[in-house]
């Protein structure tokens, strides 16, 4: 049976994949970093309890700031397969912090390439690499082949990513490739995510916890798929005679006003939009209460406007495409916030 190394276990993708690699009868060890509190909820179900360590799925310590752990772990637990998910993965916050997101994102990946030539073994990598390099994009949809255009901190640090990805598996031969993931979202998706900060608002404010919600870029437009499905994509990535660089995403885009207008429907509510720039608003049309709001905070130094994916590649090499689209995405986001709320 294989063993498999998942770097940012907790995150959205780490926690699906884990349940993914484990139903294929995988060994998982998944990479979590020290912090204050208590964050490991999404893989809460796997009973995850340090003293208590299941047989087949394991937790350890490690940092991507660290070469040192990292070149300890990959000794110790000699995987088949290394699905590096962990990142600085905010777009809005790589402005914040532009050094540590390089240092995590680009440096982070150039340090497991290095473990993994130093240990001499034939060790299987994946790199979570992202729809955010098209950028400002230079042709649509977007393939393998369309120039990479990225305009932020974030997007600068995968690039660096990728390309050395695909130098060490020119150069040393090594089976690595990138994942070109569009977005994918699920119940599991942070809450400052503009979908899943949709998602939780407006249950909140049906269930009267909240009264508004801010948002910024109503326009931007995203090619928005199901992350559950998108684990199978990385994972037959890694499965395949030879190592290649693949679009995974849905071919739709869809604006996030859609996506408020359809989370607020689901909970039977008709948005009606009035005003321009800063001051628009999303009114209730039953009632004229304002209940989606215009913050500047939420607006990009520079924005990515238009993401939409070909992914004909995926279909052809992987046999994968996806399933669940747009609107019963947003109805499985709300089902589940409105339960959880
Ligand atoms: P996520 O939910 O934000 O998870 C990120 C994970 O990285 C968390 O487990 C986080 O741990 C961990 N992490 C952050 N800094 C770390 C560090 N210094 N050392 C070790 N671990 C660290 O992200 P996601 O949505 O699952 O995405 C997974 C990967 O795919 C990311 O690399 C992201 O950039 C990329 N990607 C995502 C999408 C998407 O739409 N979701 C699309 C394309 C690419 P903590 O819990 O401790 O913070
Ligand atoms: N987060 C957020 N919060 N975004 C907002 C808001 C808001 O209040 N209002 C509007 N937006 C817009 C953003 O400006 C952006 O155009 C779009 O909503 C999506 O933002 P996010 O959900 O933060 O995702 P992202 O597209 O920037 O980045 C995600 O997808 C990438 C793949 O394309 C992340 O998961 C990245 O890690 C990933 O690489």
């Amino acid at each position: 049976m294989k063993t498999a190394l998942i770097t940012g276990i907790t995150g959205q993708d780490g926690s699906y994949l884990a349940d993914f690699l484990l139903e294929k009868g995988y060994t998982v060890y998944g990479l979590r970093r020290r912090i204050s509190t208590y964050n490991l909820e999404n893989i809460a179900h796997l009973q995850v309890d340090p003293h208590a360590r299941t047989e087949s799925f394991k937790l350890v310590y490690g940092d991507l700031s660290d070469s040192s752990n990292i070149n300890r772990l990959i000794d110790q637990i000699k995987p088949d397969e290394i699905y590096n998910l962990a990142a600085q993965s905010h777009v809005r916050v790589s402005f914040d912090v532009p050094e540590y997101t390089a240092d995590i994102d680009a440096l982070g990946p150039l340090r497991i390439l290095e473990a993994i030539r130093e240990s001499k073994t034939s060790i299987r990598f994946y790199q979570a690499s992202t729809s955010e390099l098209y950028g400002d994009v230079l042709e649509t949809p977007q393939t393998e082949k369309t120039p990479f255009n990225p305009q932020s901190p974030y997007a600068i640090a995968k690039h660096y990513a990728f390309q050395i990805v695909k130098n060490y598996r020119e150069a040393y031969h090594l089976y690595a490739c990138n994942g070109i993931l569009f977005n994918h979202e699920s119940p599991r998706r942070g809450t400052s995510f503009v979908t899943r900060k949709i998602t939780t608002s407006v249950a909140r404010i049906v269930r009267n916890k909240q009264d508004c919600l801010y948002l910024g870029n109503l326009d931007a437009k995203r090619d928005w798929g199901y992350a559950p499905e998108y684990v199978e994509a990385m994972w037959l990535m890694l499965q395949q005679d030879e190592p290649e660089d693949i679009v995974i995403g849905t071919g739709e885009t869809h604006s996030v006003r859609e996506f408020v207008e359809h989370a607020f429907a689901y909970a039977g509510i008709d948005i009606a939009w009035e005003g321009k720039g800063i001051d628009e608003r999303g009114v209730d049309k039953k009632n004229g209460k304002s209940l989606v709001r215009i913050d500047p905070y939420y607006y990009r130094p520079t924005e990515v406007d238009l993401l939409l994916s070909d992914p004909s590649l995926a279909r052809k090499k992987l046999g994968w495409s996806s399933k669940i689209r747009f609107k019963a995405l947003v109805e499985i986001m709300m089902q589940h916030d409105l339960g959880r709320i």
